[in-house]
């Protein structure tokens, strides 16, 4: 009797664990990919946020001249505006570094990337360029792991 008394006990307590475990789990921010959405972090980063941003610096760098290279600088802008918020969707964000460099440091610079590029202005596009990817390094520093 006080041998099934202790298994139970044990059980009892294994259990308890094992739902402990998974609350503790399920409150975490996921960072490496959202809640309920298929999407990793990873594959954001490296087919929209790399080439976007890639992109702005070769143009920016090569100097915009015709009124496509503008609008295509704005775009590109547009779409890095647009990832401030997706990062911060489906429980993603686990802290205050990760959402400052979101819904901060990359919404306001893309931003002013795009009032700069609509008014025409080469060395406001490049300062606003400038400050918007400080948020790479502002995430990375504390979210991404070392290669
Ligand atoms: C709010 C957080 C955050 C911001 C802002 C952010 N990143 Fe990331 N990035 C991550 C995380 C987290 C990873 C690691 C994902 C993983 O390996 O699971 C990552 C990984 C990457 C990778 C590697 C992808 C790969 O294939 O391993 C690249 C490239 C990248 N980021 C580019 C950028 C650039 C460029 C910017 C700025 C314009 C930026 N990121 C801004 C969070 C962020």
């Amino acid at each position: 009797m006080i041998q099934n008394n202790k298994k139970w006990m044990m059980a009892v307590i294994a259990g308890t664990m094992v739902i402990a475990l998974g609350l503790i789990a399920d409150g975490m921010a996921k960072v490496k990919k959202g809640d309920t959405r298929p999407l990793s972090t990873e594959n954001w980063m490296e087919n929209v946020v790399k080439p976007h941003c890639g992109a702005l610096k070769k143009e920016i760098a090569a100097g915009p001249k015709t009124d496509d290279d503008w609008q295509s600088l704005i775009e590109h802008a547009e779409i890095l505006n647009e990832t401030s918020y997706i990062l911060m969707e489906d429980k993603r964000c686990p802290d205050g570094v990760w959402a400052g460099a979101a819904s901060k440091t990359l919404r306001n610079g893309s931003d002013a990337v795009i009032t700069a590029a609509k008014a025409k202005d080469v060395s406001a596009t490049e300062a606003a360029f400038k400050n918007m990817t400080k948020s790479c390094k502002e995430c990375h520093d504390k979210h991404k792991e070392k290669d």
